[in-house]
């Protein structure tokens, strides 16, 4: 366990202070943090009919009650109806929803943290016809507002956002974060690749700063001079011709002389999204040099961001004065009490981000929105409750893998006495296959999580046993979970049975000799992994895919970074294409077009999804009062999906 500085009380006994630099108070302007932790602004796109519900509240009272010093809220509609982009975006503007902001922010000042509303306005104007400068989507006309705004208007926009600032500080958010990244708005107007104006607004530096300092100097003119107001800055966009470190300097030097309390130091625009929010791809902390740079430039706090993915980052962050505070989305939702773990110096008890961006981005998960892959808790605060159970039952679960840990997890912290079988010599099933591929370390940091919190509780694990019915009925069990998993489904074209055709699974369970030259059969996320690290092997590949897309499934950020790696160790990846025989060294394909022709190689591994491996669970009905099946034995998926069936069962136990 990680320590940090010690030192002795009155009595004599040794006090350990975890993290110092972390939990040290700090200040944005006027507002005093409890410490240097800042949840970076997650739109969590839970409202509904624009107003915050129970389920927004709950989120967030998660969030504050774990511990981090403040939370930027994601910015109201502040120019309804021209502005608003749906009932998933807030209002502030009528009494209900007023109220409702209202109460979201008591939720979180009662547990001890601070709010800051992001200070946004949408990118694009929609039209009926077509303008100078519009794209058609669909029926109508949408144009950038940093083209076609006349000077006028731009005044009028700093005016309309300061008036949200006001609003935004009657209602009692406690600052503002001004949105100058993420390829909105206002970093558009940053950009020469963006900006082309002839105006005020364009050419120089300067004047393509100008609407950030003008509204810097509106909100504070309009609400107080000592109401904080924080810039989150694209430092870098990490394009050829586009905003650099040399640029951005100045820029946050003219955003502090404008009154501005601190600076978030972000990064990427919309075409380099992979910088601004990293995925498992990228190391830990590849924005923390932008943060230092601004630092050297201004007085004002410096707010780092980006993939700082442990207490031990965040901690070196600070004491090494790269910034003053940091700010952290991901790592909140895979686990809302990083902060008071860390502070109590239980490290091994934060679950850590994936960074695989699966179940919290886009529309998150059909049915549930957006969630997390290993917090299936996350953005459902406010119907899954972990409660004590009311009767202890006897709970035997069969499988190690994450769905049987997870309920059996689940299950003994509520109070089952549980007993986990998992027939290998070790647990973690499919999530011991996933971290084997390069680049998914934090699939391993998944697994040793559960483990080591499955190792804090009563359930008894018996490793290396398959369990019979006569065994499972000896526990005299009130409840059975059966979590057995899938295994790979082979598709029947003639020369499957071929010594040289393989499952994916086996490629990462043994000692095989594959050869030089490898096919793999199904471009998806394992296959595409997997060849990326039998390339990394020296192998040559080629990936046969039945799709017109690789990789269909992966959210995009991850996936251009798969794909250039891909490139880079020269895989092939032939789409539309589907197997239709194998040979001894060859494997023949078809086209869309219908035409075929012959890939030499010397193995053919097979990734082409998977089926529920059969459970028993239907013997055992009639002789236990309650039998559920979990994970992929229940429906094959992905972790966020084991995850998710295993607690719906563990917490209604
Ligand atoms: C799904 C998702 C959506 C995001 N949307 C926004 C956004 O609309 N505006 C914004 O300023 N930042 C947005 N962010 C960026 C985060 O605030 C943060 O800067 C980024 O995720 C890096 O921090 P992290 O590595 O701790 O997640 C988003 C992040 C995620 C994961
Ligand atoms: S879904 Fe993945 S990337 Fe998103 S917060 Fe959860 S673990 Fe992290």
């Amino acid at each position: 366990m990680k320590t940090g500085q010690g030192y002795l009380s009155c009595d004599g006994r040794e006090n350990t202070m975890h993290f110092p630099h972390i939990f040290q108070e700090g200040r944005i302007g006027s507002v005093a943090l409890r410490n240097r932790l800042i949840m970076s602004l997650y739109p969590t796109k839970y409202a509904t009919d624009s107003e915050v519900n129970e389920r927004m509240i709950e989120f967030y009272r998660e969030r504050a009650r774990g511990g981090v010093a403040m939370i930027v809220l994601d910015c109201p509609c502040l120019d309804y109806p021209n502005a608003y982009k749906g009932p998933n975006e807030l209002r502030f503007d009528t009494p209900e929803s007023a109220n409702a902001v209202k109460n979201l922010l008591a939720t979180i000042h009662a547990e001890g943290a601070k709010a800051f509303m992001q200070l946004n306005y949408p990118k694009e104007r929609v039209f009926d016809r077509e303008v100078s400068g519009s794209k058609q989507k669909g029926n109508t006309w949408v144009a950038p507002l940093v083209r076609i705004m006349t000077a006028a208007e731009a005044y009028e926009v700093i005016g309309v956002m300061a008036n949200g600032a006001k609003m935004a500080r009657e209602l009692g958010y406690d600052g503002i974060e001004v949105q100058a990244s993420y390829g909105d708005f206002i970093s558009q107007l940053l950009s020469p690749l963006s900006n082309k104006r002839m105006d005020e607004f364009g050419g120089s530096l300067e004047n393509r700063a100008r609407f950030l300092i003008e509204l810097i100097k509106a909100v504070k003119d309009k609400v107080a001079k000592d109401y904080p107001v924080m810039v989150k800055l694209v430092c870098d966009e990490f394009v050829e011709g586009g905003l650099t470190l040399n640029d951005t300097t100045v820029i946050a030097r003219l955003a502090e002389q404008a009154g501005a309390d601190a600076i978030l130091a972000s990064g990427g625009n919309k075409a380099t999204k992979h910088m601004t929010i990293p995925s498992h791809y990228l190391a830990p902390g590849v924005l923390i040099h932008l943060a230092r740079g601004i630092r050297e430039a201004v007085t004002i706090p410096v707010i780092a961001v980006g993939k700082i993915n442990t207490p031990d980052l965040a901690e070196k962050v600070i004491r090494d004065g790269d910034a003053d505070f940091v700010a952290m989305a991901r790592p909140l939702l895979a686990d809302p009490h990083f902060p008071i773990k860390a502070q109590a110096g239980m490290t091994e008890e934060i679950r850590k981000c994936l960074y695989d961006l699966e179940d919290c981005a886009d529309g998150g998960i059909k049915g549930i929105g957006r969630t997390c892959t290993v917090n299936p808790f996350s953005g459902q605060e406010y119907r899954l409750k972990l409660t004590s159970a009311q009767r202890k039952k006897r709970v035997v679960v069969v499988g190690g893998g994450p769905a049987g840990m997870q309920a059996a997890l689940l299950a003994s912290q509520r109070g089952h006495e549980v007993i986990l079988y998992e027939r290998d010599d070790t647990l973690g099933g499919q999530l011991r296959i996933s971290a084997i591929a390069p680049c998914k370390e934090e699939m391993e940091a998944a697994l040793q999580h559960i483990k080591y919190m499955l190792s804090k509780t009563n359930a008894k694990v018996i490793l290396h046993k398959a369990p019979t019915n006569k065994e499972i009925l000896s526990h005299n069990p009130e409840a059975v979970i059966i979590a057995l998993g899938s295994k790979p489904s082979l598709p029947n074209v003639p020369g499957i049975d071929l010594p040289s055709v393989y499952d994916v699974n086996t490629v990462y369970e043994g000692a095989i000799n594959l050869g030089k030259n490898v096919v793999i059969v199904g471009g998806g996320d394992i296959g595409c992994e997997t060849a990326d690290l039998l390339a990394e092997k020296g192998m040559s590949v080629t990936i046969v895919e039945a799709l017109e897309e690789p990789l269909h499934r992966m959210k995009d950020i991850p996936k251009q970074e798969l794909l250039k790696r891909l490139k880079s160790k020269n895989v092939t990846i032939l789409t539309s294409t589907k197997v239709m025989a194998i040979g001894t060294g060859k494997v023949i394909v078809e086209t869309k077009d219908g035409s075929r022709k012959e890939l030499a190689t010397d193995s053919v591994i097979f990734s082409t999804g998977s089926i529920s491996v059969d459970s028993f669970a239907d013997t055992l009905k009639g002789s236990v009062e309650e039998v559920y099946v979990v994970g992929d034995a229940k429906e094959p998926g992905n972790l966020g999906s084991a995850l998710r069936s295993a607690t719906a069962v563990a917490i209604t136990l």
